[in-house]
């Protein structure tokens, strides 16, 4: 359903464009907090719970449509959650472009398109290319989380990952999820209502080793 109220973009929803490449946290957020990114923040629930909550960490929003965008950026403003920010941007390209090396303490991507024709199949965000670059913005012990409904999907999803340097871990459910929630997304409880099945998945990079001086 589309809000007809006027949606304020403003702090909270920057100008991709007019960005340093790369972003530098402190300058963005005035802070040496953590920064955690969530990918397709659809109308923001997530970002909003988890800003109020943990106002010691910085967290940024990316999301590609436009009204999603302005959406989740104005609620975030009305929740005073400003330590939160939202690019309106394409996740693949953000992060390439954006992005310093090992500066992102967590990714979060909840329920990201399935593409389940097999012709769509290609425009899965979720392939090696993207890894590689979630993989190179992920600090040491950074941590990526993923659910899905789609179960092909977290197939390929599974797969993707076990091919990468990152290592499988246990997810888990953000403090902010319900009772019995995977994550507490709009889509997770859309799809709850229709009795759909959900598959997570959690990853860490690994430190690197220490300096043998044998
Ligand atoms: C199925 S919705 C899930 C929204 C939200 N995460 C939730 O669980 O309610 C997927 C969202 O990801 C966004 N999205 C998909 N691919 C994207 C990409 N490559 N870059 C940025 N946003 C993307 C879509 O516009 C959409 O808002």
């Amino acid at each position: 359903m589309r809000s007809s109220r006027q949606l304020v973009t403003e702090p909270i929803g920057l100008d991709v464009e007019a960005l340093p490449r790369p972003i530098v946290w402190r300058d963005l957020f005035g802070n040496d907090h953590p920064v955690e990114i969530e990918i397709g923040m659809g109308k923001g629930t997530f970002l909003v719970e988890q800003a109020k909550g943990r106002t010691e960490t910085n967290f940024l929003g990316v999301e590609y449509a436009r009204w999603f965008w302005r959406y989740a950026s104005d609620r975030l403003r009305r929740n005073a959650c400003f330590n939160a920010r939202t690019v309106r941007a394409e996740a693949s390209y953000f992060l390439h472009e954006f992005v310093a090396d090992a500066s992102v303490s967590a990714i979060h991507l909840y329920f990201p398109d399935p593409w389940p024709k097999k012709r769509h199949h290609k425009r899965r965000l979720i392939q090696e290319p993207f890894v590689a670059e979630m993989c190179r913005v992920l600090q040491p012990r950074g941590r990526l989380q993923i659910a899905t409904d789609h179960e092909d999907y977290f197939h390929q999803i599974e797969q993707v990952l076990a091919a990468s340097p990152l290592e499988r871990a246990q997810y888990q459910p953000p403090g902010s999820a319900g009772q019995g929630e995977m994550v507490g997304t709009n889509f997770e409880r859309k799809y709850r209502l229709q009795g759909r099945p959900f598959f997570t998945f959690a990853a860490v990079k690994p430190a690197p080793e220490p300096p043998s001086f044998s």
